[in-house]
């Protein structure tokens, strides 16, 4: 497990029969050479000590959000900095409801709340509580923070029942953190761009054009493409959406300026164009605003399809191209001829006619059609939750 290697993980045992578990994770943890350093819950003391914690993963346990000594050494901000990597494992039901709100009230929650590295949970309970829609609520709250769950599977329980519950084996979470650091090790050497947004298209120096896309969808696969290790760019059109500076962002407003500039961003190795772009420009845009009459006729003439040019580049098309399809009747057809006319590998179709989802909300709906005729619907759910789910498709596809 190479990609392991001087890895520093921040281990949080919560308060949970499974707790020895972790024991076995961290002497695994620490045969593939990470450097470990651990939160202990005041309910995880119960089930194991710190002692043998810091015995075994020969690094500092920390158990108090208030411990003069801990903070002047390494505070909680400076601890959540440290790691590569947060492990919550086992992660409780009451650990869980805690960061679904937000909690600060002890050190684990605050370090995973201002922590900006990838997280892992690895939910551990019992069946009727993991089931419970409260907990069932606030894992789906968190995977919509991207956070990455482990498990729980299905099997005989410490209490005796049987169901899905039981915590992950140790062999299995430190295996999906070597595959997660794998993927992201390959990706940090690809290059991904995404346009988003609507585009304006100029009647005159003051009036435009334009159509209902708020640009969420896009934005968000931009970021899950960052938190999935790729060099992103994002070519916007206008939009009031903000993003983290580790992404490029261009912004544009005309259609033949996101052309201009995806060219300039091109060689990439994914391109997503999740941009509602205007068909149409005006023929001969007035150079000074046009003046009210009974009638005002327009010509229009069609924008030149940034898909279709990459996605046909001789020299430059990505190994991936990504289209999406907005529709509002005979979704599936209209979907697949736009994957074939558009050389695409993938189409993501939304269905529009549905107000509540798709434009201007926080929620999607989406199909995916792939150049090998297999098709797959991810359900309706938050537009950062599909995007996740688009990300691990692209990533499915490169390998
Ligand atoms: N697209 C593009 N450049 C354009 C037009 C569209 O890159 N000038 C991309 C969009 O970003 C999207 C896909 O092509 O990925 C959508 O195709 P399009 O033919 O524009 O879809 P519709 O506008 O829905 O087409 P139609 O009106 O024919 O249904």
């Amino acid at each position: 497990m190479k990609n392991l290697k001087d890895k520093k993980i921040l281990l949080i045992i919560c308060g949970g029969i499974s707790a020895y578990k972790s024991l076995e994770t961290i002497r695994i943890l620490k045969k593939n050479s990470c450097e470990i350093r651990t939160i202990l819950t005041k309910n995880a003391k119960e089930f194991v000590t710190p002692l043998s914690v810091a015995s075994l993963s020969q690094g500092k346990v920390y158990d108090d959000l208030f411990n003069i000594e801990n903070e002047s050494e390494m505070d909680h901000i400076a601890l959540s900095r440290w790691a590569d990597i947060i492990l919550v494992a086992p992660a409780t039901a009451n650990t869980i409801s805690k960061l679904a709100k937000g909690s600060s009230e002890d050190l684990a929650s605050t370090v995973v709340l201002a922590s900006n590295k990838p997280i892992f949970l690895v939910p551990a309970m019992n069946v009727r509580m993991w089931e419970h829609s409260s907990t069932q609520e606030n894992m789906r709250i968190l995977k919509n923070f991207s956070y990455k769950i482990i498990g729980p599977e299905i099997g005989e329980m410490a209490c005796g029942e049987y169901g899905e519950g039981k915590m992950s084996e140790p062999i299995d979470i430190v295996n999906s953190l070597e595959s997660y650091l794998s993927m992201i090790g390959k990706n940090r050497k690809l290059k991904a761009l995404v346009t988003a947004g609507p585009t304006n298209e100029y009647l005159d120096p003051v009036r435009f054009i334009t159509n209902k896309s708020s640009g969420k969808q896009g934005y968000e696969i931009a970021k899950s493409l960052l938190r999935n290790g790729f060099q992103t760019t994002l070519i916007s059109g206008p939009t009031n959406l903000k993003i983290g500076e580790e992404i490029k962002v261009v912004k544009v407003e005309t259609a033949e300026q996101m052309f201009k500039e995806t060219q300039k961003n091109l060689p990439v190795d994914v391109a997503v164009f999740s941009a509602a772009v205007a068909d149409f420009k005006i023929y001969q845009k007035s150079e000074i605003k046009i003046k009210k009459e009974d009638k005002l006729e327009l010509k229009l003439e069609k924008n030149v399809d940034i898909l279709k040019y990459v996605s046909n580049h001789n020299s430059m098309r990505p190994k991936l191209v990504i289209g999406f399809a907005a529709e509002t009747n005979d979704l599936e057809n209209n979907a697949i001829k736009k994957l074939k006319d558009k050389n695409c590998d993938m189409i993501i179709a939304n269905d529009v006619s549905n107000q509540k989802i798709g434009f201007n909300s926080d929620l999607n709906e989406v199909t995916i059609f792939y150049k090998d005729n297999k098709k797959e619907k991810l359900l309706t759910k938050e537009k950062s939750l599909i995007s996740e789910q688009i990300v691990e498709r692209i990533n499915n596809q490169l390998n």
